[in-house]
């Protein structure tokens, strides 16, 4: 198992492009399902989520149709190439997401609806919990079911089959106690997209990730309109075919990296960065002491920053889609643009609530409670869509930070400086918060299990340590193995 060994103090400086979507590239994988045609995916993250998916779309039944060249040990099917993923539907009697797969990856969920829409028949294992929380996905069964789908549990696994004449298009309420559902969205909407007549998603996911799925699948012929409201639209056409098309840039790594920048002190140019969908971020961001400013001609229109250089009004910008278009550049896409984030030498402390889009990510939260540790004052963070998501919290105390959690709210009391420790990896944002707070550490921290980092973030170490960190990936036995020769 690969542990990171980060020596904190460096100051972050430097350019760094922003990848894909990871999320929004998942459930856009899954959609190759729903026609036999070739959907290429562009601009795809080589993390371990989506070479799991592309492992389980290729046991369903689905081709890599790009030529993509061999990598020792890696199966063809996994391999990213420049981003570039090919994918054709070509054996459609594959229809069973097994254990072993799905619980290594529980957005394997998303095959189910265009697996049920294109074939009338899925089979997918029940994900379980995990270290965030219990995550049901009863609303995405409630959904399907109201298309018409027979649902069933049969030894752990999911079946799914669709009435005689297909599925047919109805008005679904996919609201639930956390707010709404992104992937059961994409999953209802995904399958709705082959139902006979129109479907009506009521407290529907508005996340960019969402809007960006039903682009790809109106690229592929679907007709929906509304995505990226609560109420999207849906109206069921017989066939869908093969699209090309560019996924946004993942706005999780970008809210990582502006981070970053802030708790080293750093001046970090982030490219490629969908601005656009990070507004309560950038929001929350500005008033704990941190600057993003875009760069080039769009500078002056970031609305909502409380900073006195960004008090004007500016229009609202739509959010757009990731697909080619030419007129688009870094400088007048809000979903791609180009800004350095810089910070006051003093961090200001927030209260802040997780909370469906367009409010904060819940998929930052631990990443900013890293960045609270080190304001001056008392913070508080309350989590409404994951209510346990702190396992980093204990993790964080061993590094000298002081929060108290109470239910689903923890309050920071900032400290000077953090102090080096070993600390433990939970699950994927949990780390990243780890990996921000060794980088501003004082001494050495040494994050175990970063194999949850590497699921969402790609070659994080490189791209950390050519902006200034002094951060190495380093095999645990090794390094058990070393610290025992010196002592
Ligand atoms: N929920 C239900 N029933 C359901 C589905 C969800 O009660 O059927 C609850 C959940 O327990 C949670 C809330 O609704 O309290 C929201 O969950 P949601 O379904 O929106 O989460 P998800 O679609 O499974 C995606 C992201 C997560 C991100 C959440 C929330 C992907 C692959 N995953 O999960 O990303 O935290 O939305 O924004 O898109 C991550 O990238 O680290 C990550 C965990």
């Amino acid at each position: 198992m690969d542990t990171f060994v980060i020596e904190g103090g460096r100051r972050l400086f430097g350019r760094v492009r922003i990848n894909g979507s990871k999320n929004a590239a998942l459930p856009m994988l899954a959609a190759a399902l729903l026609t036999d045609q070739t959907v290429t995916l562009r601009d795809v993250p080589g993390l371990a989520d989506i070479k799991n998916m592309l492992r389980l779309l290729g046991e369903l039944g689905c081709t890599r149709t790009d030529r993509t060249l061999s990598v020792d040990g890696e199966p063809h099917e996994t391999i990213i190439q420049d981003g570039v993923v090919s994918l054709r539907s070509t054996n459609e009697t594959l229809s069973h997401a097994r254990y072993e797969i799905v619980r290594t990856m529980r957005a394997s969920i998303c095959t189910l609806g265009p697996m049920l829409a294109r074939r009338g028949y899925a089979r997918v294992s029940m994900p379980g919990g995990c270290a965030i929380g219990d995550r049901p996905v009863d609303l995405h069964l409630r959904g399907l079911a109201a298309l018409g789908a027979q649902i069933t549990l049969t030894a752990g696994d999911i079946t799914a089959k669709a009435p005689p004449g297909g599925l047919v298009g109805t008005t679904i309420f996919l609201g639930g106690t956390f707010g709404s559902t992104v992937l059961g969205t994409a999953n209802v909407m995904s399958a709705a997209t082959l139902a006979k007549g129109t479907t009506i998603i009521e407290s529907a996911a508005c996340e960019p990730e969402v809007v960006d799925l039903a682009n790809l699948l109106n690229a592929m012929g679907a007709r929906i309109s509304g995505a990226g409201s609560p109420r999207i639209i849906i109206q069921g056409v017989a066939e869908l075919s093969g699209a090309d098309y560019t996924v946004i840039p993942d706005r999780i790594e970008a809210g990582t990296f502006m981070m970053a920048a802030a708790m080293t002190n750093g001046d970090l140019t982030l490219d490629n960065c969908p601005m656009d969908a990070l507004l309560a971020v950038t929001y929350c961001l500005q008033a704990a002491g941190v600057h993003v400013h875009p760069l080039g001609s769009l500078a002056s229109t970031v609305h909502g920053l409380p900073s006195s250089n960004h008090r004007q009004r500016t229009p609202a910008l739509t959010i757009t889609s990731g697909s080619s278009d030419p007129s688009r550049t870094a400088e007048n896409d809000p979903m791609r643009r180009s800004v350095r984030v810089t910070c006051d030498r003093v961090l200001r402390p927030v209260e802040v609530t997780t909370q469906p889009h367009p409010g904060f990510p819940t998929d930052l939260q631990a990443q900013l409670a890293a960045l609270l540790c080190l304001a001056d004052g008392n913070s508080v963070i309350t989590e409404r869509i994951f209510p346990d998501r702190f396992l980093h919290v204990a993790e964080l105390s061993r590094m000298g930070a002081k929060v108290i959690r109470q239910g689903s709210t923890i309050v920071i009391s900032g400290v000077r400086s953090l102090v080096g420790a070993p600390v433990m990896a939970s699950d994927l944002r949990a780390s990243a918060g780890l990996v921000l707070a060794g980088m501003a550490a004082e001494g050495t921290t040494i994050v175990n299990r970063v194999y949850h980092l590497d699921r969402g973030y790609e070659r994080m170490e490189d791209r950390l340590r050519s902006l200034g960190a002094a951060i190495d990936r380093v095999d645990e036995k090794e390094l058990a193995a070393s610290e025992a020769a010196a002592a």
